[in-house]
């Protein structure tokens, strides 16, 4: 079967999912030809970048840390709030190198990450039904018939407030705010406010020792720019595809199509119908793409999925974002790994705690068990490990900010605090200091995996010799 050609609007004769109705179709095409006359936010090389950084984790040799909020709103948009997301990333991705002992790719749900699909299309209060919120770029939060009018000048102010989080996002990677050792003493920080300090320490005096061996070599931030900065990318998920038409250009060094609002795009779970609109868009963009794999997704259709989004089977275009749910992911995901292994699709597999766990508490808000969440992330290294795969990374829904939206921690909060500081406009994120525990745990794991592999490589080489 040969493939439909291909155009930036070839999505639009597609059905399509969970993208909102203007009432004035008129104002939406302007508000696209405006977007159309618009700098790119990113640029085609960079995207050619991450696709290489991923291809490296597609071959074992690198990992992906993935997080940000679920919802970018724009009441929240501030400094100190984009620069606390990017501490709390360079944070983690320094413990998660020491312990997997590999690059660690750092990729924001940032800079663009403000459209959600919905459940419902609608919301009734006290008897009044109102279109339901679809995230700042497409309407309000407030529960009016003004609000929730889908307004296509959303789309400008989202792109604008995704140029200015990324100018400042660029700044601090490469401006010396995101030097190693910086990094490195806001952690120390941390683990001395933690009650699981010992369970921390270990990990933080080893890598002092690293830094001091390395200094004692002459790799100082003065001498080596890998320790001085960072590469840091941008993703969001691609549901609102006029915009992501309306920045799509042609790279004029290869002439290939890119998307240039982001680094990386993905198609969440409930919009990735094979002859659907948005997987339609995705396959045509160089952009290294990603979707949402769920527990209802069966291994025949994830395979025509990856045939849609990486015919060329080429490593590092194509991430398999998996949630499945604490108390799923053991039986769900060995099915599609061994589909894509029996078939050599080149994926990268990123686990995605969060979507397959979200419960409602007695007092009525969404959110999840920090718990939950560490049991699917283990559950993930543990189904990999027994499959002879690569976990590739993790992707978090997540904040630098001391929210009550997530349930235990060290800071123990319960369902009774969740009313205490919840802020988020979608889905209940992760508090900074909750996603570093995580991290630490996460670095066991990682660490645990380590040693095991070089003892069975010890034990190799000792038969071998014998
Ligand atoms: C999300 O990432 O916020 C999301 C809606 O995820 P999913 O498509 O996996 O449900
Ligand atoms: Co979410």
């Amino acid at each position: 079967m040969t493939a439909q050609k291909w155009t930036p609007d070839s999505w639009r004769a597609k059905p399509i999912r969970q993208v909102p109705e203007y009432d004035d179709p008129k104002a939406a095409e302007a508000a696209e030809a405006q977007l159309r006359r618009y700098p790119p936010l990113v640029f085609a090389g960079e995207a050619r970048n991450l696709k290489a950084a991923l291809a490296k984790i597609a071959a074992g040799e690198a990992f992906l840390l993935q997080g940000g909020d679920c919802a970018e709103s724009f009441a929240e948009f501030h400094p100190n709030n984009i620069r606390d997301m990017f501490r709390v990333l360079l944070q983690m991705a320094v413990v998660l190198t020491f312990a997997a002992a590999l690059p660690v790719i750092k990729v924001g749900r940032m800079a663009g990450q403000f459209a959600k699909p919905r459940s419902d299309n609608t919301e009734t209060q006290n008897g009044v039904t109102l279109p339901a919120y679809r995230g700042d770029m497409v309407n309000g939060m407030d529960f009016t018939p003004e609000s929730r009018r889908p307004d296509p000048q959303r789309l400008i102010q989202g792109y604008n407030q995704s140029a200015a989080t990324l100018n400042l996002l660029r700044a601090f990677a490469q401006g010396g705010y995101a030097d190693l050792h910086k990094v490195h003493q806001w952690n120390l920080g941390f683990i001395a406010d933690s009650p699981l300090f010992h369970r921390y320490e270990d990990i933080a005096s080893r890598i002092d020792e690293a830094l001091a061996f390395m200094a004692a070599c002459g790799l100082t931030s003065e001498t080596t720019p890998q320790i001085r900065g960072t590469d840091f990318y941008t993703s969001h998920e691609a549901l609102l595809l006029n915009y992501e038409q309306a920045m799509t250009r042609i790279d004029s060094t290869t002439g290939d199509s890119y998307d240039t609002s982001a680094h990386l795009l993905w198609v969440g779970d409930r919009t990735r119908q094979l002859d659907g609109a948005h997987l339609e868009f995705l396959r045509g963009i160089h952009n290294p793409v990603a979707f949402k794999a769920g527990p209802s997704l069966k291994p025949d259709e994830m395979l025509k999925i990856i045939d849609i989004l990486n015919p060329a089977n080429e490593a590092g275009r194509l991430c398999v974002i998996a949630r499945m749910g604490a108390d799923k992911v053991e039986a769900g995901l060995p099915p599609l790994i061994r589909a894509v292994k029996r078939e050599g699709r080149k994926v990268v597999w990123v686990c995605d705690p969060m979507h397959g766990n979200t419960i409602k508490s007695s007092t009525g808000y969404k959110t999840r068990h920090v718990d939950r969440i560490m049991t699917e992330v283990r559950g993930f290294f543990a189904v990999h490990r027994a499959e002879g795969t690569h976990a590739g990374g993790v992707h978090f829904e997540m904040t630098g900010q001391d929210v009550t939206e997530c349930i235990g921690g060290a800071q123990a909060i319960t369902e009774a605090n969740l009313q205490d500081r919840y802020h988020t406009h979608c889905d209940p994120r992760l508090n900074a200091k909750q996603v570093l525990e995580l991290a630490f745990l996460l670095a066991e794991i990682l660490r645990n995996d380590r040693t095991a592999d070089s003892a069975r490589g010890t034990a190799r080489a000792v038969a071998a010799r014998s």
